[in-house]
């Protein structure tokens, strides 16, 4: 390639399609988001594709399957796409305004507590737009490898010196059965009975399932699992109609609702684990992103541990 690449790439426009393209997984739900007819948007890759002179993705069945090259392509876009926001943030800035969008990416658990901190945050800044992604734990270290959002939040954020993080929240994991379930009444259950049952489990790629195994290497029990269900709401909803027991985060029951639930008195449980803040070391961060934080440490994890106090949940 020549040195003047960016001279073929086309337009802004054109990466942004791209990369809705890549996001929605089809050029028909990018289509849908961008409100552009599909062949408009296979015409604007063709000419992305065109551009550089190569191929970005091959077609398998109904999927895309992007190459090597359209990957960097997607990489880069996603670089110049940030820096624009990054200039956007600076500009509202300089005008003093705390305007602009604050992006952030939690685990689902934690989808559960966070509009609480949101809530009051956006109401002293009503001039704020939110980003609120939300995927599995996995899901968002992916996302914060990308670096694209300005927090990200987790229980086991991964070990990394390019990472920040602040402890803000203990989320103890609990089991729980339907109220009507014999265990219920027990008290001092011990693994062994309460692995006896049916577990439903998180999917692999959960916070909440790398915690219990974490937990189970040093216990010494089997696990007869199980189910594997990909949603805290749906796993609450089939331990209610008694399709066995689970461990999830108390905070699910505290936000999210308990009735037809019972917390199970297991001697060895809860798992005692963390909420963590994460961000990038080397990013710089937005005069919104400084803000949100401030008013997290200093008000929005306290409010959480009163709000969860008053739920019966501290
Ligand atoms: P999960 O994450 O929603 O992916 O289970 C929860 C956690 O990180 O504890």
């Amino acid at each position: 390639m020549n040195n003047r690449l960016h001279a073929h790439i086309g337009t802004l426009r054109q990466l942004e399609i791209l990369l809705a393209v890549y996001e929605a997984g089809s050029i028909t739900a990018a289509s849908e988001t961008l409100h552009l007819t599909q062949p408009t948007v296979s015409m604007q890759l063709k000419k992305l594709a065109d551009g550089i002179d190569t191929p970005l993705y091959h077609t398998v069945g109904r999927r895309l399957i992007f190459t090597d090259s359209g990957l960097a392509l997607i990489h880069t876009a996603r670089e110049v796409m940030n820096s624009f926001q990054r200039l956007d943030m600076k500009l509202a800035d300089l005008r003093g305004m705390k305007a602009g969008t604050l992006k952030l990416a939690v685990v689902t658990t934690s989808k559960y507590f966070i509009p609480h901190l949101l809530g009051p945050f956006c109401k002293r800044h009503p001039n704020v737009d939110i980003q609120f992604k939300v995927g599995n734990r996995q899901q968002i270290i992916d996302r914060l490898y990308e670096g694209s959002d300005d927090f990200y939040v987790f229980s086991h954020p991964p070990a990394d010196s390019r990472f920040e993080t602040l402890d803000f929240l203990p989320n103890p994991l609990v089991a729980i059965s339907a109220s009507k379930h014999r265990l219920s009444r027990k008290k001092n259950i011990n693994l062994t009975e309460l692995f006896a049952e049916k577990l439903l489990m998180r999917e692999a790629g959960s916070g909440t399932r790398y915690a219990i195994e974490e937990f189970l290497k040093g216990e010494k029990v089997q696990l007869r699992s199980n189910m594997t269900i990909e949603s805290n709401e749906a796993i609450k909803h089939a331990v209610m109609s008694e399709l066995g027991v689970s461990i999830l985060s108390a905070h699910t029951l505290a936000f999210g609702g308990k009735s037809g639930l019972a917390v199970l008195n297991v001697k060895q449980l809860p798992i005692e684990t963390n909420w963590y803040f994460v961000w990038l070391k080397d990013k710089p961060q937005s005069l919104i992103a400084e803000t949100f934080f401030n008013y997290v440490e200093s008000e929005g994890r306290s409010n959480l541990l009163i709000e969860l106090k008053r739920l019966g949940f501290s």
